[in-house]
């Protein structure tokens, strides 16, 4: 039996991002004392105040009782807030580089920050590398920064764990406070199991590896949801010039045990902050040791080309786009979130662009993010707004709202022409609304 945490513990978060905040909150909720350590004083600021820097409102709620409580702080200070903690959890950015390879700027100023933390202790501190970080990272870029910076030795002096986060954006919290599996990473035993201790009150399945193991883990988990996502659309995309609804054919697919229910909804691609990057990441690690991904470099041409798909049902509906107006629903990279990191709007709007449309794009939270991307193309402050006058719509991201588009909205179209890029609306109820349906993977014309 690992050797238990006692009580209630110092927690220093370095990176109050979406991975930050949940983890910290979640384990603020479990009793511990939680510094939040950032260098966005602006953030900083914001996380004091129990607000959060982005959209996610469970996850906010209990910020603020936390914050209220006094159970939370927030920091730009790191080094003070390293060494004032007993466990020290890294969840900085790894956003890719031009190359595809992560850009590791983010973990190695956290890492210095540890390190001048840990030169003016003699305190056995818990680092946890969280961020995601290609196999052999955290031994060979992170483990000689602290203890070159500090002086001490890894598994001696401090320890050193790699825990890899599988929460998703939209449900943060519940996925931070009951995950389908936890994974620690050790270098140590001694540390391996003070972080198991740590998280005794949750219920999930918890694996214990090396470090590699757990960095793996987290790329194996990742690329196998675009794998999984590019094959459904693979799938629709044969579906809908069979003539055939993919929908059925993907359900059936998903009862089978080996393959489950999720991630098989088709669409015009994946996006968000981790799927790409991760996808881009892997292949570039595995070509350092001379091995070439051919399933990696697939599945990103793939996802490349199907926002297209969407574009072809329109044009396929309305004929040539250019000049007509065209309703972009969803701007976030899925419903539910303000993210717009690689979300598939980008190239959708930038392709519609490409062939002279005049694009009216609306989303319920993400315009502000996305406006910084696009600045120039209209943005509607409602659904209704986006789609009067237009001359079709395409449903990029799957907010419940657009599924409550009806005869009103739809009657003040040109050419009422509804094209879901998500295949989250019913296609019975667009055509009762008075609109022609075509969907990716929905190959059925004017009947259900
Ligand atoms: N967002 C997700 O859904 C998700 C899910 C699982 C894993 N991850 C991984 O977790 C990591 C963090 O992702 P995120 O989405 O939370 O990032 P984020 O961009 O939302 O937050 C990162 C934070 O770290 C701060 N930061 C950067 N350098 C710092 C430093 N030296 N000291 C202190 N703070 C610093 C930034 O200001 C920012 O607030 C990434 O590696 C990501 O791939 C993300």
């Amino acid at each position: 039996m690992p050797k238990r945490v006692q009580g209630s513990m110092k927690i220093c978060i370095i990176g109050a991002g979406f991975v930050g905040l949940a983890t910290g909150v979640t384990l603020g909720k479990q009793g511990h004392e939680v510094v939040f350590s950032d260098i966005d004083p602006g953030r900083v600021k914001s996380v004091n105040s129990g607000i959060l820097p982005f959209f996610e409102p469970p996850l906010e709620k209990e910020l603020k009782a936390l914050v209220r409580k006094g159970k939370l702080t927030a920091t730009t200070d790191s080094v003070g807030a390293v060494s004032a903690s007993k466990f020290v959890f890294v969840c900085v950015q790894t956003p890719s580089l031009p190359s595809g390879r992560i850009d590791t700027r983010p973990v190695k100023s956290a890492c210095n920050s540890i390190a001048k933390a840990l030169r003016a202790s003699n305190d056995y501190k818990v680092v946890v590398m969280k961020s995601t970080v290609v196999p052999s990272t955290t031994d060979s870029l992170v483990l000689p920064i602290i203890e070159k910076g500090s002086g001490k030795s890894a598994g001696k002096d401090f320890g050193l764990c790699m825990n890899p986060e599988f929460l998703q954006e939209g449900s943060a919290l519940r996925d931070s406070m009951e995950p389908s599996r936890i994974v620690i990473g050790s270098l140590d035993k001694r540390s391996g199991d003070m972080l198991e201790s740590l998280y005794k009150k949750m219920k999930s399945p918890l694996l214990r590896t090396d470090i590699r193991s757990a960095e793996m883990t987290k790329y194996a988990s990742n690329t196998f949801l675009a794998t999984k996502i590019s094959y459904s659309n693979e799938v629709a995309n044969m579906c809908e010039r069979f003539g055939i609804d993919s929908e059925p054919v993907l359900k059936a697919v998903g009862m089978d045990p080996r393959i489950g229910p999720l991630f098989l909804r088709p669409g015009v691609g994946f996006g968000g902050s981790c799927l790409p990057k991760d996808v881009r990441a892997l292949r570039d690690r595995a070509r350092l040791d001379g091995y070439n991904s051919r399933l990696l470099s697939t599945l990103l041409a793939m996802n490349d080309e199907q926002p297209q798909e969407a574009i072809r049902l329109l044009e396929k509906a309305i004929g040539d786009i250019g000049s007509k107006r065209i309703a972009v629903l969803g701007l976030a990279f899925k419903g539910g979130v303000d993210d717009v990191r690689e979300t598939r709007a980008l190239p959708l709007i930038t392709h519609l662009l490409a062939k002279r449309a005049r694009v009216v794009a609306f989303d319920p939270m993400a315009i502000p993010n996305f406006i910084r991307l696009m600045p120039t193309i209209e943005y509607a402050s409602s659904a209704a707004e986006c789609l009067k006058g237009a001359d079709g719509c395409i449903v990029q991201a799957d907010w419940p709202q657009f599924k409550k588009i009806g005869k009103r909205e739809i009657s003040s179209m040109r050419q009422r022409v509804i094209i879901d890029g998500r295949r989250c609306l019913n296609p019975a109820a667009v055509r009762r609304a008075g609109a022609r349906y075509l969907g990716i993977g929905y190959g059925l014309q004017e009947k259900d």
